[in-house]
């Protein structure tokens, strides 16, 4: 009874593993991008080797780059659309005491600090968002390097807090579907004063000089990091700014900016190095074209002027984009599957012989073959 039931036991076990391992696979080959995706951090088979000098050719590997409602834009105060039921950001959770650490990496094409679930978007958003990293971009010495600009403005830097719908179970669910990322985004420039907030983050990047390092920083008040004002903002629909570039965040950009001092300016755009050892510098993609996407104003940005208010839903290449990504992902598991099922089939015909062979010969003891088992799931890790 029980000499039938362990092969039988070890070998479902052994499909189960086959199958989760190629359902990972899967998903790190929908190509998540070590900024946006946190949780994500092999550097699979090619994948996510993508640079800012190459970004011409980031559609080719990556479809959605080549999408109508690409991020960043230039946001044009006088084309904005007066929305009065944006109301306020609200954040719960920001305030982190100092004996919770959290990562600070330097990934090859960003600093980005890791933050614990407990930070969320209580009020501005239709739906619930957690907070999952920040990050930033910026320029040079010789330039400015913000993402979004205002009125044809560029500012020296920009931060982005990224966040993800809590109807879904992780980052890498939500970054595929239409409803499924909120980043806010806040200009900094260049004031008086050292900002004491970024000073936490700051202080630490010496440590981090090369790609791919990273230290543990106490927790402080993230909220810090972003605008006092969090009333006046912009709203668009839009995406990811790096490979995979996925349309899947409603993006809000502060009208108000935070300041830090120059010599924090010049800390943030001069210590960092990424791929090839080069000066970590000017990681801003170029802007996206609107493709007829509205950009709405949570406040009047000009006093004299009652615009009409376009009509609502006229966006229908929105849909076949989200549609598009949903497809392939799926085709995806599709064939992670099928791969898993074929392998299970062969490991199903090499244990028969296996068992057989042992039965015509000595009979082994269990331990002996778990490792067998052990062997060819070894092997299987191996060749794929
Ligand atoms: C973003 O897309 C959603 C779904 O298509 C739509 O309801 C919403 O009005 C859009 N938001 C903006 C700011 O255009
Ligand atoms: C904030 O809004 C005002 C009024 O429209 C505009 O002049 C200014 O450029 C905006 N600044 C930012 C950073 O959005």
């Amino acid at each position: 009874m029980s000499r039938a039931a362990l092969p039988a036991a070890l070998l479902l076990l052994l499909q189960l593993l086959v199958l989760l391992g190629a359902l990972r696979r899967a998903g790190a080959a929908a190509g998540h991008s070590a900024e946006d995706a946190p949780h994500s951090h092999e550097r699979g088979p090619g994948q996510s080797h993508w640079s800012y000098e190459d970004r011409q050719e980031w559609a080719s590997r990556y479809p959605d780059c080549g999408g109508t409602m690409q991020s960043p834009i230039g946001i044009d105060t006088a084309e904005t659309v007066f929305s009065p039921q944006l109301r306020p950001i609200q954040l719960a959770g920001y305030s982190l005491p100092s004996k919770e650490t959290l990562k600070l990496k330097n990934n090859g094409h960003t600093v980005v600090l890791e933050l614990p679930e407990s930070l969320a978007i209580t009020s501005g958003y239709a739906q619930q968002y957690r907070a999952v990293q920040l990050h930033l971009h910026w320029g040079s010495l010789a330039g400015p390097g913000s993402e979004h600009t205002v009125n044809n403005h560029r500012f020296p830097a920009e931060i982005h807090v990224v966040h993800y719908n809590t109807k879904y179970d992780n980052i890498e669910e939500a970054m595929v579907h239409p409803d499924g990322l909120a980043v806010l985004g806040a200009f900094l420039q260049v004031g008086p004063r050292e900002n004491p907030y970024y000073r936490q983050i700051l202080e630490h990047l010496y440590k981090i000089q090369g790609e791919d390092e990273e230290v543990f920083v106490p927790g402080f008040n993230i909220a810090g990091l972003l605008p006092a004002n969090l009333n006046l903002y912009f709203r668009y629909n839009g995406s990811l700014t790096t490979p995979p570039c996925y349309q899947t965040v409603k993006w809000t950009v502060f009208n108000q900016t935070v300041q830090l001092s120059q010599d924090q300016m010049s800390v943030l755009v001069t210590t960092l190095r990424g791929d090839d050892n080069s000066p970590l510098q000017n990681n801003f993609r170029e802007l996206q074209k609107l493709h007829g996407r509205h950009v709405l104003a949570s406040f009047q940005t000009t006093l004299t002027w009652v615009k009409e208010l376009p009509p609502p839903g006229g966006d229908s290449s929105s849909e076949a984009g989200a549609e598009k990504h949903t497809s392939s992902f799926q085709a995806g598991d599709v064939l992670a599957v099928l791969f898993g099922v074929l392998f299970a089939i062969t490991a199903l015909a090499f244990l028969l012989y296996v068992h057989k062979h042992r039965n015509q010969n000595t009979r082994l003891d269990s331990p002996t073959k778990s490792k067998v088992i052990y062997t060819a799931a070894t092997t299987d890790e191996n060749a794929v």
